[in-house]
């Protein structure tokens, strides 16, 4: 029987709690660590309510207790880094915390751990180049929450070793996400582009006063994403001409171009956003969102589930 090894998760916050399943359910023995006490304290309720839904789903086999069992929180960062073969860094998003937390991380680690950021945004050669492990180092960028919406962007800095990278790709694929490796760093590596290139053109419609945001959005939900929840782009334009996607190309790439030509491009301007808010906050009171985000982990679960059952067609 294999042994799977130590996961070393760093910053129990929204994305640290949410590794902790991922690998947990993989059957990894997982340390948390955290600077702040309360959020270390609060971690296993918090993944403890999560595992249940993730039953009641049977998005998990075993009893959520099981899981959780294998979670360890431990006061230190070397504590949770020691025998890792991962550590997961989760802290926040500023370009100091994450040199601060990496130059912590380097000498404590085990040399042949890799050490991963969840950053959105900072590609590691920023908060790495001085390491002297800098090989080890890379971006794992989860999808919120990952262990619902599998995809994970690993992205090498140029120093990152091919090896590590291989070593990292197959700890994520043998706990069920779905790595995809970029060939070079990039802002907002690849999933914040696509999010951002369909954020843009939405804000850019509604700023030209075409339709509602309500309107807007239901193009997505009632009627793109219902294709993109199993297919991408290429596969789906792929099937919108009789002969594939040269012929969509044939067809609809002239009208594609002249639409990228005359993209009005969107500001992120305060009143905009104003408007946008005072739509959104009329459908949905401030005080109900953390209860909406609950809503829509339990709708994401059906959708796998269902998603698990309808592979078999
Ligand atoms: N929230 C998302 O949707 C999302 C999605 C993908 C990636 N990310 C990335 O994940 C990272 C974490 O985001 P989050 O939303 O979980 O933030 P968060 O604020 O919920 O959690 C951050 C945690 O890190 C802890 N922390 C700070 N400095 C630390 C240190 N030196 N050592 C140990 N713990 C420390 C904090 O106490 C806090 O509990 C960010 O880089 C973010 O860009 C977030």
């Amino acid at each position: 029987m294999t042994v799977n090894p130590k996961i070393a998760i760093v910053g129990a916050g929204l994305i640290g709690r949410a590794w902790a399943i991922v690998f947990a359910r993989a059957g990894h023995p997982v340390a948390m660590t955290d600077i702040d006490a309360d959020a270390l304290a609060r971690a296993h309720e918090l993944i403890g309510a999560r595992l249940a839904d993730l039953r009641e789903f049977g998005l998990i086999d075993e009893a959520p207790a099981q899981v959780l069992a294998r979670i360890t929180c431990e006061r230190t960062l070397a504590a949770a880094v020691a025998d890792a073969a991962l550590v997961q860094e989760n802290v926040r998003e500023t370009l100091d915390a994450k040199r601060a937390i990496f130059a912590a991380l380097d000498p404590l680690a085990p040399p042949r751990c890799v050490l991963a950021s969840s950053t959105s945004w900072i590609p590691a050669s920023q908060y790495t180049e001085a390491l002297a492990g800098r090989g080890r180092a890379m971006v794992a960028h989860p999808t919120n929450p990952p262990y619902l919406i599998p995809l994970v962007e690993l992205c090498p800095a140029p120093w990152t070793d091919p090896d590590a990278l291989a070593r990292a790709r197959a700890l994520y694929a043998g706990a069920r996400q779905e790595p995809v490796t970029l060939s070079r760093e990039i802002h907002g590596f690849l999933l914040n582009r696509v999010q951002g290139a369909v954020l843009n053109e939405c804000f850019s419609l509604y700023t030209q006063g075409l339709a509602s945001a309500e309107d807007i959005d239901k193009v997505l939900k009632e009627g793109l994403a219902l294709r993109w929840s199993f297919m991408g782009p290429f596969e789906t334009i792929d099937l919108n001409a009789p002969r594939g996607v040269a012929d969509y190309a044939a067809r609809y790439g002239a009208s594609n171009t002249a639409l990228a030509r005359a993209h009005v491009p969107f500001e992120w301007d305060d009143e905009t956003i104003r408007r946008i808010e005072a739509e959104r906050r009329a459908a949905l009171p401030a005080d109900r969102l953390e209860a909406r985000a609950a809503w829509r982990d339990r709708r994401l679960m059906a959708l796998l589930a269902h998603k698990r059952d309808a592979a078999r067609l």
